[in-house]
């Protein structure tokens, strides 16, 4: 087996998913788990890579295996096999709602609290001018949270509740996640690099 580690994990990532867009939120999310780890794990280093692969690799098999009835089971598969561990399995399959694995531990239910607002905080930047996290705030992230019509996949009831489960306000979570990704918004394409591209 190979070690895990956030290059075997970003290689597995790339392996099985193409699109920009979804390895973009792979690096969110990751980020995101980083900096939880920090809040509501250990704090140790083991713990911030931990947090972090899980967070970089929980959609891998999205791309190639979309539907409900295969993700996130054909992933939990593939890791399986590849040697990676229960708790990296048990995590991955309790950030869908209807696998029926609970979310237990903080880093579960970080995970679940991190993946759709980090989807919605990415969006609401993608609508700025400038297209630029630094733009993005709290009341702009709750604003568009009451459109229907904006961003209509992400589910704002897993937002609340992922913040409720946690145990934290919703809008200091939302202004957490939002400095959590800040440091990589050059490799999410929200540094303001894309409006200047045109
Ligand atoms: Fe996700």
């Amino acid at each position: 087996m190979n070690e895990i580690n956030r290059e075997t994990a970003w290689n597995l990532l790339t392996e099985f998913t193409q699109s920009e867009s979804l390895r973009k939120h792979a690096l969110a999310v990751e980020a995101c788990m980083r900096a939880c780890s920090k809040k509501h794990g250990d704090g140790s280093r083991e713990a911030e890579e931990l947090w972090g692969v899980i967070g970089l690799i929980h959609d891998f098999d999205y791309e190639r295996w979309p539907s409900l009835e295969d993700h996130p089971y054909r992933g939990n598969e593939i890791l399986e096999q590849r040697g990676y561990p229960d708790q990296i399995r048990r995590a991955i399959m309790s950030h869908a709602e209807y696998t029926g694995v609970t979310r237990d531990t903080p880093l579960e239910k970080c995970l679940f609290a991190c993946d759709e607002l980090a989807g919605f905080i990415t969006a609401v930047a993608l609508i700025k001018p400038s297209k630029s996290l630094a733009e993005v705030d709290v009341k702009s992230v709750r604003k568009r949270m009451k459109d229907k019509a904006f961003a209509r996949k992400v589910n704002r009831e897993d937002i609340i509740q992922g913040a409720a489960s946690l145990g934290v306000d919703l809008d200091e979570h939302i202004g957490f996640c939002i400095e959590a990704m800040k440091p990589i918004a050059g490799e999410l394409s929200l540094d303001g690099s894309a409006a200047k591209a045109g």
